[in-house]
């Protein structure tokens, strides 16, 4: 019996050398040791055995079992082992690869725009406002001094929803909308940015555009304050040289209105290609806010006065960065778009 026991456990420890995985030797154990085993049945037999011969067999049997038990576990440990090295070397970053190059995008020009108007306004005091770009008749004309057949709703045909909703031409009924949240409360002093449509398509007008609409409402308000505003805005956002010319215009609801040139940052005012040899370049509409419209929002017009004016984003922008079609900009070009 006990030549029998060594050839199994002879044969088990080789069994165990040449098996491949964890599950291979869990099946080696169950067959020389499990509650049917091999070994185990080997076992049964040792009742048949003389009082000397015992416990030499037994004695056997326990070291064949240590033996058997011990190979398993060397087995299983060297196999996890190695299966976390390959893990490992798989896994393994080679830091001499070249790495990941991530694209960054970028601030749009009408965005850089926006934030740096949005800036400067806030830097004297004007607060943000926004309004919907889904507008009723009633704030994108009416409310603003232009009444159902006035021959200036020509200048911005629109998009319309029902007769009575369009997409907003302008920014201006933010303006109507502010005064009546504020209910006749002075000072009102907001920028209003955001996007605006008209059915308007060439190389200088885009059928969705931006403008930053400006309103200020005080007691003492005049034209001095809005030309002095204006002087501010145009040093920093076109440099501290500007000078600024004031036009008389006409805007249904400011009285008087005004068109806002600077002084052309090119040719300092001598006269070039970008200011058409006028020395002089278009940036804003504005004017005093038509007493009509301060009534219809809930002002008095004998109590206060404002000022308010409509700056055109992609006009600041075109001439920033020197951009000569304004469909560049809503192109989605990355080739475009990576110079900013
Ligand atoms: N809403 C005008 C436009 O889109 C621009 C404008 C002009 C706004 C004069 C104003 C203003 O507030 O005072 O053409």
């Amino acid at each position: 019996m006990i030549n029998k026991l060594n050839e199994l456990e002879k044969e088990a420890l080789a069994k165990i050398a040449a098996a491949e995985s964890i599950n291979e030797i869990n099946d080696i154990r169950i067959y020389y040791l499990g509650k049917k085993g091999e070994i185990t049945n080997i076992s049964k037999g040792m009742a048949s055995l003389s009082s000397e011969e015992k416990p030499l067999f037994g004695q056997a049997l326990n070291q064949a079992k240590v033996a058997i038990e011990e190979a398993i576990n060397a087995a299983i440990t060297n196999m996890e082992a190695q299966a976390l090295a390959a893990k490992l070397a798989a896994d393994s970053i080679d830091v001499t690869l070249p790495g990941k190059s991530f694209a960054y995008g970028s601030k749009h020009p009408i965005t850089r725009v926006i934030d740096e108007i949005k800036e400067i306004f806030m830097s004297m005091g004007y607060e943000v406002v926004e309004g919907p770009q889904i507008e009723t008749d009633y704030y994108n004309f009416e409310a603003l001094n232009l009444p159902k057949e006035h021959p200036a709703r020509d200048m911005q045909d629109s998009f319309y929803i029902t007769p009575e909703t369009l997409l907003r031409t302008h920014t201006s009924p933010v303006q109507a909308r502010t005064m009546e949240q504020k209910k006749g409360a002075v000072p009102v002093k907001v920028i209003c940015p955001g996007t605006v449509y008209r059915r308007d398509d060439d190389a200088t007008h885009s059928p969705e555009f931006h403008q930053a609409e400006g309103l200020v409402i005080d007691e003492n308000i005049t034209m001095a304050d809005l030309k002095g505003m204006l002087l501010t805005f145009a040093r920093q956002m076109f440099g501290a040289d500007r000078e600024i010319r004031l036009r008389p215009s006409y805007f249904p609801f400011t009285e008087p209105s005004a068109e806002v040139d600077i002084s052309c940052f090119v040719c300092g005012g001598k006269g070039c290609k970008l200011c058409k040899d006028t020395g002089w370049i278009e940036i804003l509409g504005s004017g005093m806010v038509h007493p009509r419209v301060l009534e219809m929002s809930g002002y008095d017009p004998e109590k206060v006065r404002g000022f308010a004016f409509g700056i055109g984003i992609e006009r600041i922008a075109m001439l920033k960065y020197g951009i000569n079609d304004i469909r560049a900009l809503f192109e989605n070009d990355e080739r475009f778009l990576k110079q900013f």
